[in-house]
């Protein structure tokens, strides 16, 4: 059985098409599950019952995980002194939804569409698909959010016209312009944000109460711990209900009392206003990547539960002149076109054909890729060879040279970004690669670079003179785990499930 599965920095949500239409999977803890891993004695528990023990047990808590996808350092590590890497403990999400979802469709899940945010690079991608093969779940494919909830639209509501998603979620914010026509749908161009949501919305709450209650004489609650745990759940429910009401109270538990804070919609939206302005920013700079106006805009799409704060349609409203819209819930939508894509894809053994005309989707590519050289004036500088927002897949080739004769080997250098400045953008150093003799200065070497359907990367090197390929690379990154770190880490995930029985 397939699904789709919106794997998000704070809530995760489950769809499968059934019928012929996509519904939401109800899980144990319902239509959204908390990215939430406790480990108790040990053995991790996932969602709501995880969550409840952030205040209680801090150092058994793990979450907000997906904002570390793509970085090697462990996210937790437990009491017997195992290190958990960010991909793993996605896993233990994933491993959770895919058998609830399960026991709920009835049948076991084997393979699932994953979403992720359009700005996700390629080593966030690689570790998501790298999480879901922990999981024993087979990723049919890596999906950015965005384009999900466009394909919720223009398939669930037949609609078609040039949509913006906006999308401000708990740890993420995306911004993507895309033409749909039923069947059809095109990414033009594509933005975000990795570390602005939901999350730091609390967080300038939670430094507004705090400084409110040392003022009041009270006790300094962010402590690291459990205060700060639960002034943590408290700021996020007082933050929810400002979206419905124009004034909350901020209720915490201190060790010496009940501390309360009155806090209005309006003081809420003038302490986070710089958050809001940074989408804005965001949203008017992907629409000039698309060589569009606001009135080219038929549609935007909120979609992220932070979408659901007033101020936000407030502001779309005045950028647009229109309401934004929420025919589909906003947390739902990412889901809900994953497991539409997910009906889509051939199924197994048969190549999956991608591209224009297979499903119609198109998507883009989120980052400038290029090579680390040195320029005119014998400056190490980055050379895009794929400029951000292309369509995928896409293959490009570029020639680089040698700098002088019988040059004995070049470093191959990766970049990930779309500035000419080497310090502005990400470098990976492929390798040290070996040059034949005898080669002449200006000797061309010629790169070929591609992105497959996933968005993901393959890169080669060729040498030109001798008509030769120096290198080819699937990426494999130090970011990113190897074969047997994954094998092994499956059967660790395997252990401890079968000790949760
Ligand atoms: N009614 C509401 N008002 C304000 N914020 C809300 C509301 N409902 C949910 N949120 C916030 O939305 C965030 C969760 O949204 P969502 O589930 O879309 O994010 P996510 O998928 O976990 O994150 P991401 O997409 O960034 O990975 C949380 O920060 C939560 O506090
Ligand atoms: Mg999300």
């Amino acid at each position: 059985m397939r699904i789709g599965i919106d794997l998000g920095t704070t809530y995760s949500a489950v769809a499968a098409v059934r019928g012929g239409t996509a519904e939401i999977v109800d899980c144990q803890d319902g239509r959204l599950t908390p990215s939430a891993v406790f480990f108790d004695d040990g053995r991790p528990v996932v969602g709501m019952s995880a969550k409840n023990m952030a205040a209680v047990s801090p150092e058994d808590y793990v979450d907000l995980v997906k904002r570390r996808m793509g970085m090697p350092g462990p996210v937790h590590i437990d009491e017997k002194g195992r290190e958990y890497r960010p991909e793993e403990m996605s896993a233990i999400i994933l491993a959770h939804l895919a058998s609830q979802a399960g026991l709920s469709l009835g049948g076991e899940v084997r393979e699932a569409v994953i979403t992720v945010p359009a700005y996700f690079g390629d080593a966030a991608r690689k570790a998501t698909r790298d999480a879901a093969e922990i999981a024993g779940l087979r990723p049919l494919r890596i999906l950015n959010e965005p384009t999900a909830a466009g394909i919720a639209y223009g398939l669930l509501r037949s609609e078609s016209g040039t949509f913006m998603v906006y999308d401000l979620g708990g740890g993420t914010f995306d911004v993507t312009v895309m033409r749909v026509g039923g069947d059809d749908l095109e990414v033009i161009a594509t933005d975000g944000n990795r570390a602005l949501g939901g999350f730091d919305f609390d967080n300038i709450l939670i430094t507004y109460a705090a400084l409110e209650i040392l003022a009041t004489g009270g006790p300094e609650l962010r402590d690291g711990g459990q205060g700060e745990a639960r002034l943590r759940a408290a700021c996020e429910d007082a933050k929810r209900r400002l979206s419905q009401l124009d004034r909350a109270m901020i209720r915490v538990a201190g060790p010496d009392r009940l501390h309360q804070v009155p806090v209005t919609r309006r003081r809420f939206e003038e302490i986070t206003a710089g958050l809001l302005a940074r989408t804005e920013d965001i949203s008017e700079s992907v629409l000039a990547q698309s060589n569009l106006g606001w009135t080219d805009i038929d549609k935007v799409l909120l979609v992220g539960g932070s979408s659901r704060m007033p101020m936000v349609a407030d502001m779309l409203q005045r950028l647009t002149g229109r309401r934004p819209s929420m025919d589909i819930n906003p947390d739902e939508a990412v889901a809900l076109g994953a497991a539409l894509l997910a009906d889509q894809i051939e199924p197994e053994d048969r190549p999956v054909v991608v591209g224009p005309g297979a499903g119609g989707f198109r998507d883009v590519t989120s980052h400038g890729m290029g090579i680390a050289a040195l320029d005119d004036r014998g400056v190490r500088s980055n050379t895009v060879v794929i400029p951000r927002n292309t369509p995928i897949p896409c293959k490009r080739l570029r020639d680089f040279y040698t700098t002088r004769a019988n040059q004995a080997e070049v470093c191959f250098e990766l970049t990930e970004g779309d500035s000419e400045d080497i310090d502005e953008v990400e470098v990976t150093v492929l390798d040290m690669i070996a040059l034949p003799p005898d080669l002449p200065e200006q000797a061309p070497l010629r790169v070929g670079m591609g992105f497959d359907a996933d968005a993901t990367m393959y890169i080669g090197l060729f040498d030109v003179t001798n008509e030769r390929f120096l290198g080819e690379y699937q990426l494999s990154r130090p970011e990113n785990m190897t074969r047997e770190a994954k094998e092994a880490s499956r059967r660790t995930l395997l252990e401890l499930e079968a000790g949760r029985e």
